[in-house]
């Protein structure tokens, strides 16, 4: 697979990301919500795939052997956006912080592989 199809299907998985965490959010709390599901069961499949395509593309562009430091941060952003539905879950008082903190997250997750600080 080359690197164009890794970077648009990153980009495609990371759509659907923050959109499942965004309804997610948005439900923290409600009892009886159709869309929680479909969100939940999207969410998962998006970080699988937000996952594989970033693997794909350090591979593309021969970083896979030695993964460097933002790549490693990456990882940990994309572990605290696969936990983020714990807090929501369990603290849906916390919802609006949450919220507000995942275009952050997901802006620093783009700067990192954009300007490949260190
Ligand atoms: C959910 C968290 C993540 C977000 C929001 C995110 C976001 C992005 C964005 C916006 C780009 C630029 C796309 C482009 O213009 O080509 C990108 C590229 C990239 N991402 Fe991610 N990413 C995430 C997770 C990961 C993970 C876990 C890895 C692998 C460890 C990864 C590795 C990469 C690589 C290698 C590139 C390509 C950089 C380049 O083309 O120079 N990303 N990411």
């Amino acid at each position: 697979m080359s690197y164009q199809f890794y970077r648009i299907l990153h980009v495609a998985a990371i759509i659907l990301l923050f959109t499942s965490l965004g309804t997610l959010a948005a439900l923290a709390g409600a009892r009886e919500a159709r869309l929680r599901r479909i969100a939940a069961v999207a969410h998962g499949l998006a970080l699988t795939v937000v996952l594989v395509a970033g693997f794909g593309l350090l591979a593309r562009l021969g970083m896979f052997g030695a993964i460097p430091n933002w790549a490693w941060l990456k990882l940990g952003i994309w572990l605290a956006l696969a936990l983020v539905v714990l807090p929501l879950k369990r603290a849906p008082q916390w919802a609006p912080w949450l919220w507000a903190l995942l275009p952050v997250a997901g802006t620093a997750a783009a700067w990192l592989a954009i300007t490949k600080p260190f």
